[in-house]
C-alpha cells in the first residue's frame, strides 16, 4: 500500500529514489478513495486527536490575528511561546533550558527534520527502536543517513533493552531516537530501562539522542513519563527533547512543535529553518502559548476520554480469535498481534499471509482502515488509533470482530 517511489519520473532528483509516503498516509488515501465511492469507511489509520482544539487556544489565535500579529515571526519562535515552553520543561520535566536552548518549529516533525539535517553526514547511522513512528527511518534515509533498527519485542513490553542497544552501536552511530510513550505501541518505557540506556550512552560520547516526548500527557494506569535528559543530566548536552502541541492539545493542524537541547544544535537547526520554512505561524504560536498556560484541565478531560476508549478497545480485541492485544499505557493506539489469523482466507476470498493482507482485506471488505505493523518495523501486528468518537470505535470493533470471525 506504499505510494510508489518516483524514480521513473523524469526531472526528479536521485534523492526521491525509494522515497515513499508513510504507510499511514497510504492507508488513509485508500480509505478516502473508498469513501468518495460512497462506502461507509471508518478510518483508524491516522494518529490525530478527534477533539476540537480548546477554546482558549482558538481565542488567542483570533485575538493575535486581530491585533496584527500576522508578520513573520522570529525563526526560533516568538518570545512568549519560548518562555511558556521553558516553564513547561522546568515544571513538567525537571529540565532547565535557557531561551537559546529552545526552538519552535512547524510541528515536531520539522524539529526532527532540522535536527537530522543539521547533523547527518552520508553514511551516518541512526538507531531507530522498532516498532517506530514511520517518519524516523524515512527521514534519516532521505537526509543521507542509514536507519538501523533495534527490536523492542512484545516480551519486553515494546521497550528498548540496554543490551540490545549496545549490540547495534557502531563507530558510525550518530543518533539514537527514543519515543516514549510510543507511536505505534503505546508503550511507556520504565525509569529503569531509561537509566540503563543512559548507562550505555555514557560509553559513546559521539551519539546524539532525540527524545520524542510528544505523547507524554497521554498516559494511563498511573504510569509515569520520564525525560531522559532529566534522568541523566550528564547527558543533557547531547539530548534533544522534542515535543509539540499536536497531541497534547488536539492541535495537529496548527503545526507547532518545539524542542530543548544544546545551544550549538539548536542554533544549527534554526539556521536550517531560516532557509527553509522560516518561523512557525504567528497565530498558531499565540494559540500554543495559551494552550501551554491554560489548558491543563482540557488535557485531563481528553486523557480520561482516551483512557475509556483504550479499555473499550482492549476488551473488544481480547474476544477476537487469533488476536492478542496488550494493554498500552500511553498514546492513543493499540497494537494487537494477529499471528493467529495468518494463513486464513477472508470471506471475500483474500488470503491473509501477513499484516498488510489483513489490513487491505479489512478495508476492502468491511471498510475499516488500520495500518499494518510492517510499516512500523514489527509484524504481524496492526496499529489502530482510538482517537475517534466512542460510537465510531464501537462500530469499528464490531466490523473488525466480524472480519476476524469470518476468516477460514
Ligand atoms: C511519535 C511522533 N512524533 C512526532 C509526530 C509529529 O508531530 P507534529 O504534528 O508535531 O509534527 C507524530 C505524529 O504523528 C508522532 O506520532
Amino acid at each position: 500500500m506504499a505510494v510508489n517511489s518516483s524514480q521513473t519520473e523524469p526531472g526528479l532528483s536521485l534523492r526521491m529514489e525509494g522515497f515513499e509516503a508513510p504507510a499511514t498516509i497510504a492507508m488513509s488515501m485508500r480509505a478516502r478513495e473508498l469513501a468518495a465511492q460512497g462506502k461507509d469507511v471508518i478510518s483508524l489509520a491516522l494518529g490525530q486527536p478527534d477533539f476540537f482544539t480548546p477554546r482558549v487556544a482558538c481565542d488567542a489565535a483570533y485575538e493575535a490575528a486581530l491585533e496584527g500579529k500576522t508578520k513573520y515571526t522570529p525563526i526560533d519562535g516568538v518570545l512568549a511561546l519560548k518562555q511558556a515552553v521553558q516553564k513547561k520543561f522546568k515544571l513538567e520535566n525537571g529540565l532547565d533550558y535557557a531561551l537559546d536552548e529552545i526552538m519552535v518549529a512547524n510541528g515536531a516533525k520539522q524539529i526532527l527534520f532540522n535536527a537530522l539535517m543539521a547533523t547527518l553526514n552520508p553514511g551516518d547511522e541512526v538507531i531507530v527502536p522498532a516498532p517506530y513512528w514511520t517518519s524516523y527511518p524515512i527521514m534519516a534515509k532521505f537526509l543521507g543517513g542509514i536507519p538501523v533498527d533495534v527490536m523492542c519485542s512484545e516480551e519486553n513490553n515494546f521497550s528498548l533493552k540496554a543490551a540490545d542497544l549496545r549490540k547495534v552501536i557502531t563507530d558510525k552511530t550518530k543518533w539514537l531516537i527514543i519515543n516514549s510513550p510510543s507511536n505505534p505501541t503505546g508503550a511507556v518505557w520504565s525509569k529503569q530501562d531509561l537509566l540503563e540506556i543512559a548507562e550505555v550512552l555514557r560509553d559513546y560520547p559521539q551519539i546524539w539522542v532525540f527524545a520524542d516526548e510528544i505523547y507524554e500527557h497521554l498516559i494511563f494506569d498511573g504510569a509515569v513519563h520520564y525525560s531522559l535528559a532529566a534522568l541523566a543530566p550528564d547527558l543533557k548536552d547531547r539530548i534533544l527533547t522534542a515535543n509539540g502541541a499536536s497531541k497534547t492539545f488536539a492541535m495537529p493542524g496548527w503545526r507547532v512543535g518545539y524542542a530543548g537541547g544544546p545551544k550549538r544544535l539548536v542554533k544549527a537547526m534554526t539556521k536550517i529553518q531560516s532557509n527553509s520554512t522560516s518561523g512557525a505561524s504567528s497565530i498558531s504560536q499565540a494559540a500554543a502559548t495559551a494552550a501551554l498556560h491554560h489548558c491543563a484541565k482540557d488535557v485531563e478531560e481528553m486523557r480520561q476520554a482516551y483512557d475509556r476508549r483504550r479499555i473499550m478497545m482492549k476488551e473488544a480485541f481480547s474476544n477476537m480469535p487469533g488476536v492478542i492485544c496488550a494493554v498500552p499505557q500511553g498514546a492513543f493506539y493499540v497494537y494487537p498481534g494477529i499471528k493467529g489469523c495468518l494463513g486464513k482466507i477472508s470471506a471475500g476470498g483474500r488470503k491473509i499471509e501477513n499484516d498488510q493482507d489483513f489490513a487491505e482485506a479489512l478495508l476492502e471488505e468491511h471498510y475499516v482502515a488500520v495500518v499494518p505493523g510492517h510499516a512500523f518495523g514489527l509484524s504481524p501486528y496492526l496499529r489502530i488509533s482510538y482517537a475517534a468518537d466512542d460510537a465510531v470505535l464501537e462500530e469499528a470493533c464490531k466490523r473488525i470482530a466480524k472480519f476476524v470471525e469470518s476468516l477460514q
